[in-house]
């Protein structure tokens, strides 16, 4: 017999717990959920009209369940208390300081919480690790709870990393590819993975679901992701090469990824990856590559990571060299600033280091995102690693509400972000209301390179040669 879980709880209600115990409360009714955070400002925004994250369809299934069988609260040990199953969903930023700063995730919060299940937990738990972490932390929580479990209480632990990308997180979480349940190869272990495995089967096909060791599974969440990540740095370096020789990397990766053993998927060339998983794990990987003794490997992953920091730079070079060598005091439109179309997220936006690189260049920047706020804006380009003055920041950037209020007396349009509207905006009207020469700077790909020029732009697009 396995436990049948009756109470959920989530530690953390961030971008990974929130969507994802939101879906199990929509998909079990008979299941209560509980989202606790010591973030009271988020909890209340998720008690709010106004969710404290913007992922297409997740109002909807939060509006449904909350209050019936899905509840957000900062109560913590209450929650551990009632619940059967833990899911640990806390933040592992890359350490700032210390021991590995720069690459190695900072596991406090990890640890924090671990410790807060062991001191309060009054019965025995299935303990799950949901965060992206690196290998074998699965193994320092296991120690943190046994040695301090009671006589009656026993806290078994799984790792069951979550895949979601955001902007399609709810798609995702309810159409996955695969869910993956490490746990440890003894007859409690398996009694454990049963039980989550059993949450899953509500609605992902039992083939789906995948049961691996822990280390596996703490290690596969890692891979993917690098994997993913060193398919764009593959793309973008050959976009490099098509930009020299005239090929077209839209083109070429049509061409490549026809072949069915490498894919259609994630070819698509760009200013550079951003997001708060991709550069994140490599970089845990490296690290995890150089702990081992594996030098080769860790400068291997690095690479990827170094690539994209190219392209990034790439595209400003490129940009400051068809702007006359010189941008001071021109007037740029950067259309997106989130790391990709459909979230409000800008964590490690390729949009920052492009901003920034202008703002140092003393032009003159307004930005538009539908879903970015300008607060948000002017945090990140007020990072304590700027070189330039921050007092000048509002003299330097402008945020304004639409793509039109943007290019109004622009020198030049910077695409930074794939929003579906830029490929709509009436650039007839955006032509007019320019500064001649107009030029547009196409990171994403996304718009009709031919129209534009036939309206007088001069179009540089991410992949194609300008001659
Ligand atoms: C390759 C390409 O597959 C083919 O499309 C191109 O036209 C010529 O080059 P080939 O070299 O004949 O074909 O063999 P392939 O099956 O691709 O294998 C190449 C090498 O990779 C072999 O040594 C194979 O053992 C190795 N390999 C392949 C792996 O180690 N792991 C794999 O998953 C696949
Ligand atoms: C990623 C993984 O996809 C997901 O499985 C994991 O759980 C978390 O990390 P996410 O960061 O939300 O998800 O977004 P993703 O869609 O993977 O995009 C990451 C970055 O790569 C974005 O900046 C995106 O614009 C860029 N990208 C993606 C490309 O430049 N080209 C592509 O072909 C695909
Ligand atoms: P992710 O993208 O991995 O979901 P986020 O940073 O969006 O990460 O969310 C993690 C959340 O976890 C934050 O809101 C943070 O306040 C919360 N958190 C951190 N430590 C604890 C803890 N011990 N108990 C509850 N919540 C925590």
């Amino acid at each position: 017999m396995t436990t049948q879980v009756k109470k959920i709880c989530c530690l953390g209600a961030g971008y990974v717990g929130g969507p994802t115990c939101a879906v199990i409360a929509h998909k079990c009714p008979h299941i209560q959920v509980t989202i606790v955070d010591l973030n009271e400002t988020r909890i209340n925004a998720w008690n709010s009209d106004n969710l404290p994250i913007y992922e297409p369809g997740l109002d909807k299934i939060v509006f449904d369940r909350r209050g019936k069988n899905l509840f957000f609260t900062t109560e913590v040990d209450k929650a551990i208390n009632e619940a059967d199953l833990i899911f640990v969903s806390v933040n592992t930023p890359t350490k700032k300081a210390g021991m590995g700063a720069g690459y190695a995730a900072d596991l406090a919060y990890i640890e924090s919480a671990t410790r807060q299940i062991a001191e309060v937990a009054r019965s025995s738990k299935i303990v799950v690790e949901k965060s992206t972490v690196p290998c074998r932390t699965a193994e320092s929580m296991r120690t943190i709870l046994e040695a301090n479990s009671h006589d009656d209480i026993r806290f078994d632990i799984l790792s069951n990393p979550e895949f979601l990308a955001e902007g399609t997180a709810i798609n995702d979480l309810l159409y996955p590819d695969r869910v993956l349940i490490g746990g440890l190869q003894t007859p409690e272990g398996f009694k454990a993975q049963q039980a989550l495995a059993e949450i899953y089967e509500q609605w992902v096909p039992k083939d789906k679901i995948i049961t691996t060791n822990l280390w596996s599974s703490e290690l596969s969440k890692l891979a993917a992701n690098a994997l993913l990540a060193q398919r764009i740095s593959s793309i973008n370096a050959l976009s490099a090469i098509c930009e020299a020789t005239g090929a077209d990397i839209d083109e070429v990766a049509y061409a490549c990824g026809r072949d069915s053993r490498i894919g259609p998927k994630f070819l698509k060339a760009s200013v550079g990856f951003g997001g708060s998983c991709f550069q994140k794990d490599i970089l845990n990987l490296v690290y995890l590559s150089e702990q081992l003794n594996l030098p080769e490997v860790a400068a291997y992953w690095k690479q990827v990571v170094d690539l994209n920091e190219y392209q990034k730079k790439r595209f400003v070079s490129r940009i400051i060299k068809t702007l006359f060598n010189t941008i001071t005091n021109k007037r740029i439109a950067v259309l997106g600033f989130a790391f990709k179309k459909d979230t409000g997220d800008t964590r490690e936006s390729a949009a920052i280091t492009l901003c920034k690189d202008f703002i140092q260049e003393n032009a003159r920047i307004y930005i538009y995102d539908p879903k970015v706020s300008e607060q948000q804006i002017f945090y990140d380009l007020s990072g304590p690693e700027v070189t330039y003055d921050i007092k000048d920041l509002k003299k330097r950037v402008t945020i304004v509400q639409s793509a039109y209020e943007a290019s109004a007396n622009a020198d030049a349009i910077v695409v930074a972000t794939e929003w579906d509207e830029f490929k709509e905006l009436d650039f007839e009207r955006i032509y007019k209301s320019m500064n001649k020469p107009a030029f547009i700077f196409d990171g994403r790909l996304i718009l009709d390179a031919e129209k534009l020029k036939s309206i007088g732009f001069r179009v540089h697009t991410i992949g194609r040669a300008n001659f």
